[in-house]
């Protein structure tokens, strides 16, 4: 496996970060993962969006040499030479605040950001989507800054384990009463005819999946509504999905063991997976904006 580090390409094995990265020693960092489909990244321009807002967020500036076009570049190299030119892949993109003297303010302001892309297959869950996830629901132990896609994913990483655990395919997050998002995903669901989701604000990562999503369900005539989701409403909704760059859209067929609907796949997810699949198969792919 090729991967590429600060400007170099060479196998995963050989890859070394300082042991005084700043990811590492504060997880000091953002990050994307992009979906691949036959070898070309699905809606670039949108990561690179998140991307920007994420390093402008947490203060870390550009790499030198790094921009939309050479994040293209470097990707679709590392799905040439690892062999993931056909069929479903994932690029993940990290980059943290460099290696530096163990100092919680930023270090000198000529410290080099770390740059890392890696890219792996992706086993896209279609068995689980066909009978439907089940999810649990667990207290959103998150800071205020959920909007940046850091590298800072502890309280995700004990939320997914509760699942893991619990036998369910993903944990949804509740703060407050209300439903912000998935340990890894976004929630929407489907109340009173109408597929609501947690508005955009701090309080959740923006999904890219999630904005498509939107996209298509007002295509398809679906009335939605960005307005956040008290866990009453999702215990009586008619229908519960969750979307995510690795997952499409999931349907979820029980929460907390309790049914959803009648604990099947709803017509509106398979409504929204069909056109996301279709969007993705027809999108010209691989353009950065
Ligand atoms: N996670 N919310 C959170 C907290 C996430 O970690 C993710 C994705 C999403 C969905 O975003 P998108 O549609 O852009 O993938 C929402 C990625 C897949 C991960 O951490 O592996």
């Amino acid at each position: 496996m090729t991967v590429y580090l600060n400007g170099v390409f060479l196998p995963r094995a050989k890859a070394q970060v300082s042991v005084d990265d700043r990811g590492f020693l504060f997880g000091d960092g953002v990050y994307e993962v992009t979906r691949a489909r036959d070898g070309r990244l699905f809606e670039p321009g949108r990561h690179l969006g998140r991307l920007t807002r994420g390093l402008y967020g947490l203060g870390i500036a550009w790499p030198t040499g790094l921009d939309g076009v050479a994040i293209q570049n470097i990707s679709e190299r590392l799905l040439r030479e690892n062999e993931l030119e056909t069929g479903a892949a994932t690029v993940y993109l990290q980059i943290t605040r460099g290696a530096a003297e163990r100092r919680h303010a930023f270090p000198p302001p000529d410290t080099a950001p770390t740059v890392f892309l890696a890219v792996s297959r992706l086993a896209v869950p279609d068995e689980i989507r066909s009978r439907g996830a089940s999810v649990i629901t667990t207290p959103d132990l998150r800071w205020g800054r959920c909007d940046l896609k850091t590298i800072n994913l502890l309280p995700n990483v004990l939320a997914k384990q509760q699942a893991v655990s619990a036998g369910a395919f993903e944990a949804i997050l509740v703060c407050d009463g209300v439903v912000t998002e998935g340990a890894s995903s976004n929630v929407f669901a489907v109340v009173d005819g109408t597929l609501r989701t947690h508005p955009a604000t701090e309080r959740i990562l923006a999904g890219i999946t999630r904005e498509v999503v939107l996209e298509l369900a007002r295509e398809l005539g679906l009335r939605t509504r960005d307005e956040a989701l008290p866990l009453g409403e999702l215990r009586r909704a008619s229908e519960v999905m969750i979307t995510a760059t690795t997952a499409d859209v999931m349907p979820v067929v029980q929460v907390d063991k309790r049914p959803v609907g009648d604990g099947q796949p709803g017509p509106v997810a398979r409504a929204l997976q069909t056109a996301l699949r279709a969007r993705m198969a027809q999108v010209p792919v691989g353009t950065v904006p």
